[in-house]
């Protein structure tokens, strides 16, 4: 398909993963374990966190961990990265893993294996004119973080991940324009073990501990900021958050308001504190009504206002649809964001429901909203794929989802938001999250490897590389 409408020169086009969904090597170059080394793979992962007995420990005898052999990346790093630059990429979505570098995360010196490790990642990346674009921290906190101080609601962890990105920032400034801080900040409020390494326990001080947490994360990542910006005042860094398109169930003023108030709560509020700079004044009726007293110390809101993030990275998977009283109206299964259900959407093989629409209008809320550089760093469709004689993989499916998100791109973009680039997720077929999966694909290039680890390993493009070759080479234009 022809798109008559043009990305802008420069547009980077690429793929995205994260450490602790590809790398394996969990024990290896003097790693530490992160919190997602002692989480299970399988359907039930995330009930098995939100368990307030959760005990971070792994058990072998019980579980599987798809994510200690990872698709190995740590060893085949050379030969992926070459695929990658065979479709064209312009840039690379990946994550560092903390506990590479810090090990126990406390620790005063770096590990320089770890360091050394990522060293090799970017020259290969540079080699062929990719742009690494680094996530200093994807839901992988060394473990040790969250066991012995609790994870983020602790503010030392300020210091420790300060420590950990101007080590990284230092190192890598040369190599390294892009950057985000916290992948998907704002999902602290449905899987604070991810993203702030603890537990959510049923009791009041939950929600407390939650805002807290991000307090600290605020601190840190403007922390980033400032840092990055004195080494090289053209680095960028960015915040990065989930964004769920949110839409009222219906016309009624009530569910409008439920839906504003809660779009606004999960959204807007990382991005408003991160990016304009300062706590949103709808927040206080919140921490009122919720009895939330932060603790925030002397030069903080300073620290916040003065280092804002240089542009917003985002995920976008799905829409949600919400009510006043959503109580007996269906909800989607498996939507992330436990939202209504749409009659007017298709939902893919794990209930994710499927509205480029809502790319364009999340593009242009945030665009209107904030007013700075928007990056898509994450977006695709997680699937069954299957390998057919002669290794082929017919993902029809995949290219009319991607197909249909970029030209919602190019709408937006057509109605002047200023977009970056997008990196599609899991550009080679990883770990899910979620889920702990191999079998939810997400690339253009095929692992042989299932849930159980077994397979050769072997990497075969997808017939979606070869689109997706097509559309990096012609900027967009050919869909
Ligand atoms: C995002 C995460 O939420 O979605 C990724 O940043 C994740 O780490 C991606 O893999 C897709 O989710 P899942 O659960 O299908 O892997």
């Amino acid at each position: 398909q022809n798109l008559q409408k043009k990305f802008p020169e420069n547009f980077l086009w690429g793929g995205a993963t994260a450490a602790n969904q590809l790398e394996g090597a969990y024990k290896e170059g003097g790693k530490g374990l992160s919190i997602m080394d002692v989480i299970p793979g399988g359907k039930k992962r995330l009930e098995i966190i939100r368990n307030p007995d959760f005990d971070f420990e792994i058990h072998d005898d019980k579980y599987t961990y798809p994510n200690h052999e990872g698709i190995d990346f740590y060893h085949t790093y050379k030969e992926d990265i070459a695929l990658f630059a065979e479709m064209g990429f312009k840039c690379y979505r990946l994550s560092i893993a903390w506990s590479r570098i810090f090990p126990q995360g406390d620790e005063t010196e770096p590990n320089e294996e770890g360091l050394k490790f990522y060293d090799n990642v970017f020259d290969e990346c540079l080699k062929y004119g990719i742009e690494p674009v680094v996530t200093i921290s994807h839901y992988e906190m060394p473990l040790n973080l969250a066991v012995k101080y609790g994870g983020w609601k602790n503010r030392k962890l300020v210091e420790f991940f300060k420590r950990y990105a101007d080590t990284v920032l230092e190192r890598y400034y040369k190599k390294v324009k892009y950057w985000m801080t916290f992948n998907e900040i704002n999902s602290a409020f449905f899987i604070p073990l991810f993203s702030q390494g603890f537990v959510r326990k049923n009791t009041e001080t939950s929600e407390q501990e939650i805002y807290q947490g991000l307090h600290h994360q605020f601190l840190a990542s403007s922390l980033a900021v400032k840092k990055g910006h004195e080494l090289d005042k053209n680095l960028r860094v960015g915040c990065m958050i989930i964004y769920g398109t949110s839409y009222s169930y219906d016309s009624n003023p009530a569910n409008q308001w439920a839906n504003l108030e809660e779009s606004r709560m999960f959204n807007n509020f990382c991005a408003d504190v991160q990016v304009r700079g300062k706590y949103p004044s709808y927040i206080k009726k919140v921490f009122k009504a919720e009895n939330i007293k932060l603790d925030i110390q002397p030069g903080d809101l300073e620290l916040i206002r003065d280092y804002p993030a240089d542009y917003i990275g985002f995920s976008y998977y799905m829409s949600a649809v919400r009510a006043a009283d959503p109580g007996n109206l269906e909800k989607t299964n498996g939507n992330l964001l436990s939202a209504i259900k749409n009659p007017f959407l298709k939902a893919s093989d794990w209930g994710w429901e499927i509205d480029p629409t809502g790319l364009k209008i999340a593009l242009n809320e945030l665009y209107d909203r904030y007013q700075v550089p928007l990056f898509v760093v994450e977006n695709g469709l997680g699937a069954h794929d299957i390998l057919e004689e002669g290794n082929k993989i017919n993902d029809d499916y995949r290219i009319q989802y991607m197909r249909d998100h970029i030209e919602a791109m190019a709408e937006a973009v057509e109605s002047g938001v200023d977009l970056m680039g997008y990196t599609s997720w899991g550009c080679i077929d990883l770990v899910s999250a979620s889920t702990g999966e191999m079998a939810k694909r997400y690339g253009f290039i095929y692992v042989d490897i299932d849930d159980e680890g077994k397979g050769t390993g072997k990497r075969f493009p997808k017939k979606s590389f070869y689109w997706y070759k097509k559309v990096i080479e012609t900027n967009g234009e050919e869909i």
